[in-house]
């Protein structure tokens, strides 16, 4: 074997993600589910990334077109292969070999697509003992209690790997077995070379197995090591929706254990999800029902939730978010938004401003200090700062064809239920009465009105109730 400059040899990482994964019954590539805001697929590419390979190449075939346009942008370099009418992933493992450049000698690490909690300190630690043992091969075990459809691990009596039998072609006894093969191998490229293709698929599934590579490294006298994961659920694989969920709440736990021990408060981790990419300051309170999606940020000392779904936004300090659906908008330092609050895209709240209940807002810039408290519509906006809308107060920014903008000045005051028909302006300091359809611009420091000025009828509700005595129509008041 050629050994590398540093006495380590180079190193390709093959990941599997062909296969159709029928058992999903779904429309959408297997690999290309999500949990924790990342495909399947995404989390092992991460992982595989993290190794630092000299290659690094996918296998696809089922939905190909759709699979390669999800992971290709994010990963310059990586090695497309295509795998042929041959099933199984010692087939798909053979054709990435000969997509590798024909010089490379080097050490090859296969993970499957579908196993999405395996850990980058696991594989650093399989690779390690592989390269001390100098074994032809060394593969990832795990125990489960409940082992069904993995390939169950044979020992020889003295303990030693002898082969790999897949589910669906063991005895009563060998399903017995609850030490299974999680679907991680390190091979020496050389040696997996020579034995892949004298592999055939003579076996219940008609597939070109890559785990009946231990056996045949075995008889042909190479040392085959495996290694025991610590923590079973890292060899996790997910074939069916259930354990798609499975998988997901115990990233998501993991997750959270993270933000917690780095200074969060998470009050109820079983209903609280965070994306893997989440960012949250120290001191921060996430509270339950709370759900952090996509590429959110939290500053420190912020309080969110409860039941509350942040989507790709970015929170500042000390801001409060009570009950809230917020999606890529900007929540200022120490402002406030809730309870019931619906905050879309382009939204940007400014620090110590407040959008308030039962108030959704869109494509709108809320300046500092400036407040929307209740019952509100703003959209396709621009408030300076510490002005306050009235409760109600509505942009009517569509005409039926087009939006328009409202731009709402510093230190306006907005009375009860405006209409603000867009496009208009209202100038700096400027007041608006109560339930006024603003339709022309309102100059800085005016006084505008436009409901119509208020007559009381004196004696009415005497006169038009029915009383007790009259039995006779009312007259007409009219
Ligand atoms: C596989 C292992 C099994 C192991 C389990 C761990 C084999 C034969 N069996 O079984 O020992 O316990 O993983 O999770 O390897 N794939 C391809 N091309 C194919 C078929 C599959 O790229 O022709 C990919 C799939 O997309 C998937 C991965 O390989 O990402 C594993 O395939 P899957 O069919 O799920 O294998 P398992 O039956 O789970
Ligand atoms: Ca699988």
């Amino acid at each position: 074997m050629t050994q590398g400059q540093g006495g380590v040899r180079p190193l390709a990482v093959v990941v599997l993600a062909a296969g159709p994964g029928t058992r999903m019954r779904s429309a959408t590539p297997k690999v290309l589910h999500r949990i924790a805001g990342r495909p399947l697929l995404g989390h092992v590419l991460a992982t595989a990334r993290a190794l630092e390979p000299e290659h690094l190449a996918v296998v696809v075939r089922h939905e190909r077109d759709l699979v390669v346009a999800a992971i290709e942008p994010d990963l310059p370099g990586l090695i497309v292969v295509d795998q042929d009418e041959i099933p199984g992933t010692g087939r798909a493992v053979e054709l990435a070999l000969g997509a590798l450049p024909a010089a490379f000698d080097g050490d090859v690490v296969v993970l499957s697509g579908d196993v999405p909690l395996l850990g980058t300190a696991t594989l650093r630690l399989l690779l390690e003992r592989h390269r001390d043992a100098s074994a032809a091969a060394t593969l990832l075990t795990v125990e489960l209690p409940d082992p069904v459809g993995y390939g169950r691990v044979l020992r020889g009596a003295d303990g030693l790997l002898e082969r790999i039998v897949e589910h669906a072609d063991a005895s009563p006894e060998e399903l017995a077995i609850a030490e299974v093969n999680a679907g991680a191998y390190v091979f020496r490229g050389t040696a997996l070379r020579a034995v892949l293709p004298g592999i055939g698929t003579a076996n219940a599934q008609g597939e070109k197995y890559l785990t009946d590579v231990v056996a045949a490294l075995r008889s042909a006298g190479e040392p085959v090591a495996a290694e025991r994961a610590l923590d079973p659920a890292e060899a996790m694989g997910v074939n069916d929706r259930v354990q798609l969920a499975e998988a997901e709440r115990v990233l998501n736990a993991r997750i959270i254990r993270g933000h917690q021990l780095a200074g969060v408060t998470v009050r109820d981790p079983a209903t609280t999800w965070i994306d893997v990419d989440v960012t949250i300051g120290e001191d921060t309170e996430i509270l339950p029902g709370t759900q952090l999606r996509g590429a959110t940020t939290i500053g420190a000392h912020a309080v969110v939730g409860p039941d509350t779904t942040l989507t790709d936004t970015e929170v500042g300090d000390l801001a409060t978010v009570s009950r809230t659906e917020a999606t890529l908008a900007v929540i200022g330092t120490a402002a406030t938004v809730g309870p019931f609050a619906y905050l879309r895209p382009g939204t940007v709240l400014g620090p110590s401003g407040k959008i308030g209940t039962f108030v959704e807002t869109k494509n709108a810039v809320v300046g500092r200090g400036s407040k929307v408290p209740h019952l509100s519509y703003v959209g396709d906006a621009e408030i300076g700062e510490e002005t306050n809308l009235g409760a109600s107060t509505i942009t009517a920014n569509y005409d039926g064809v087009r939006k328009h903008r409202t731009r709402i000045g510093d230190r306006v005051h907005t009375g009860v239920h405006n209409s603000l028909v867009a496009p208009v302006e209202i100038g700096d300091g400027a007041t608006i009465g109560a339930g006024a359809v603003v339709r022309k611009d309102v100059p800085p420091g005016a006084l505008a009105i436009s409901v119509a000025p208020q007559r009381n009828v004196e004696g009415w509700a005497e006169r038009a109730a029915p009383s007790e005595a009259a039995t006779e129509p009312e007259p007409d008041a009219g």
